[in-house]
């Protein structure tokens, strides 16, 4: 028997839903997983018949991350960042060109917070926890962060989510707007669901046109700067710092970075 699939996709209603479903694992992401999940957002973006994106946890869990194993095993020269799940899926949220929903319970920790940038609505469920701990990783920001973050937020409340990697909660992110509405965990899928076929019943190519306007021709800088990010983010994974954290969650135990 095959295992279930580690993110499920699913098309009703003009919504395509994007489910993380590895919450054994707190939802962290595999490589398997994003290409998925790149699959699904590439699909979504040519098929007529979807008009918004959804993504979710569950009521208990949004996502932890990257997954850390996968961190620790990432090849040295992974080849051609095209071809590489994570990028293909960054990219294809970045320049999805209809509306993204997302619906946030749990713990939602580095991408997992960081696509919510990529998102149009996101709603929250009350024990939503934000955290970008890249600097605690021995790593910096991805996925357009370092440049979204702080316009989103201002600079020094992006400073204290990225420099001190501190976690953050729904009404935290309520105020500085990274969150539409919080909600309790169990109505937060369907809410989204909700606010999703909404968006799908009206006329497709006035929401691209709007979305493309309010994005205001940044398109070329996140890209521009996911790339930078990138490739510092490949070189600091296999450097010490990033060596000692990785070990240290394996252990259970606080990273040493006194000799780092
Ligand atoms: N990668 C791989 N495995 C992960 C993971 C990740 N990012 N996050 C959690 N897991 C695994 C744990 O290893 C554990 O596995 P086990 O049951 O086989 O031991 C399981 O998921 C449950 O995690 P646990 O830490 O026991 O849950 P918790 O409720 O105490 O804490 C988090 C939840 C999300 C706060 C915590 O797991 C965490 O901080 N994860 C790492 C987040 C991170 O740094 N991600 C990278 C961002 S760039």
């Amino acid at each position: 028997e095959l295992p279930p699939p580690m993110a499920l996709t699913h098309v009703e209603a003009g919504v395509m839903t994007l489910t993380f479903n590895r919450v054994d694992k707190k939802n962290s992401i595999t490589r398997a997983m994003y290409a998925a999940l790149a699959d699904g957002l590439e699909r979504a973006a040519q098929d007529a018949a979807v008009r918004v994106a959804l993504i979710q946890g569950d009521a208990t869990v949004f996502s932890a991350g990257n997954d850390i194993g996968d961190f620790q095993n990432a090849p040295a020269d992974p080849g051609p960042r095209e071809q590489q799940p994570v990028w293909r899926f960054l990219r294809a949220i970045a320049t999805f060109p209809k509306p993204i929903v997302a619906a946030v319970c749990g713990p939602a920790v580095g991408v997992g917070t960081t696509l919510l940038l990529h998102c149009d609505l996101v709603y929250a469920g009350d024990n939503a926890a934000f955290a970008l701990p890249f600097v605690n990783l021995g790593l910096v920001p991805e996925a357009g962060s370092s440049l979204l973050l702080p316009q989103m937020l201002g600079y020094h409340r992006a400073a204290e989510a990225l420099l001190l990697g501190e976690p953050f909660m729904a009404e935290a992110a309520l105020e500085v707007g990274l969150v539409n509405r919080v909600l309790p965990p169990t109505e937060c899928n369907a809410a989204a669901q909700q606010q999703a076929r909404k968006l799908a019943a009206k006329p497709l190519a006035s929401l691209i046109e709007t979305k493309r306007l309010m994005k205001g021709g940044q398109q070329a800088a996140v890209l521009a700067r996911m790339d930078e990010e990138g490739q510092l983010f490949g070189r600091m994974l296999h450097e010490p710092a990033a060596r000692e954290a990785f070990a240290a969650f394996a252990e259970r135990r606080k990273p040493d970075f006194s000799k780092i």
